[in-house]
């Protein structure tokens, strides 16, 4: 892949856009009900240090916060527009750009991320730098979207307009929604953790679902580049969104991939064996 012309958020996405807060509130909309899920599905005995990665509006963070009021939670963003953790005595919001800045080696025992390791070209070092923050013990959960399903849409003219939006920003942040949530699986063994397990979440496009507001404003935003695109007409992605705001459009959205994976306590078996002892009857 050549080299992207700008970082997330520089231009496009950027969280001064008049609707990137409408636009991440619809996806948190529509993935948090999967996520809060999983991560209630985690053995209680994790420890309380927990980080959550490119927070965008903040809603994993204070669910994090208000759910579990002894643990101590940390949300970070590039940007912290959206960001505000008055009410939780427990949360703490941080600028911090997870492909320069660091923390200290076995510090949290609860890392997530979402929708975040897609956008960056530096995926693989951010992948095994949270792999290293986690503490003997602790836990990755990385959600991230992957385009499949949207070859396998009816809709011509949707198909192409969307996988085009891809495109573009494959093009222009470097972002990779074919292979990097599907390999999140390998790349977390070959990293050493355990207990990895995955889930598929697909969602339905359509009139009144979040992952359709979603989805409308990202084709909105990045308009006038998916129409540049020499196998999309103009037209077709105004027409595309305009029928996004209608009742009657039905096809496949991204799917979500969400991993779950635990970093090993020393001299504990790489299969993790040890683990599920430890986790018997002790779920949340
Ligand atoms: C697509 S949004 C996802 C927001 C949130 N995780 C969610 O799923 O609802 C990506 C978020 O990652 C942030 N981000 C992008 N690059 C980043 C970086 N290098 N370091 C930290 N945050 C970053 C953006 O500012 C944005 O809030």
């Amino acid at each position: 892949m050549s080299t992207p012309d700008e970082g997330y958020g520089e231009t496009i996405f950027s969280h001064a856009d008049a609707n990137e807060y409408e636009r991440l509130q619809a996806l948190s909309d529509a993935l948090d009900p999967v996520t809060l899920s999983v991560l209630e599905s985690l053995p209680s005995e994790v420890g309380p240090q927990w980080l959550e990665l490119g927070a965008g509006n903040g809603s994993v963070a204070r669910w994090m916060a208000e759910r579990h009021p002894s643990v101590h939670v940390t949300g970070t963003d590039r940007s912290l527009r959206f960001l505000d953790p008055r009410g939780h005595d427990n949360l703490r919001f941080l600028c911090h750009d997870v492909t320069q800045d660091s923390f200290p080696d076995g510090s949290w025992d609860l890392i997530h991320a979402r929708y975040l390791l897609c956008h960056l070209p530096e995926r693989d070092y951010v992948h095994s730098a949270t792999t290293r923050w986690l503490s003997p013990g602790g836990w990755l959960v990385l959600e991230e979207p992957a385009l499949f399903p949207l070859h396998s849409a009816r809709d011509d003219a949707y198909r192409r307009v969307s996988l085009g939006a891809l495109e573009v920003l494959a093009q222009r942040l470097g972002t990779d929604c074919t292979d990097c949530a599907l390999n999140l699986p390998i790349k977390s063994a070959s990293l050493g953790l355990a207990d990895i397990s995955m889930q598929v979440t697909c969602p339905t496009i359509t009139l009144g679902t979040p992952a359709c507001t979603f989805w409308r404003l990202t084709l909105e935003h990045l308009k006038p580049a998916i129409a540049e695109l020499p196998y999309v007409r103009e037209e077709e992605v105004a027409d595309v969104i305009d029928r996004l705001s209608q009742p009657g459009f039905l096809d496949l959205g991204m799917a979500t991939i969400t991993v779950t994976a635990r970093k090993p306590c020393s001299g504990e078996p790489r299969d993790g064996s040890g683990a599920e002892e430890h986790r018997n009857g002790e779920q949340r």
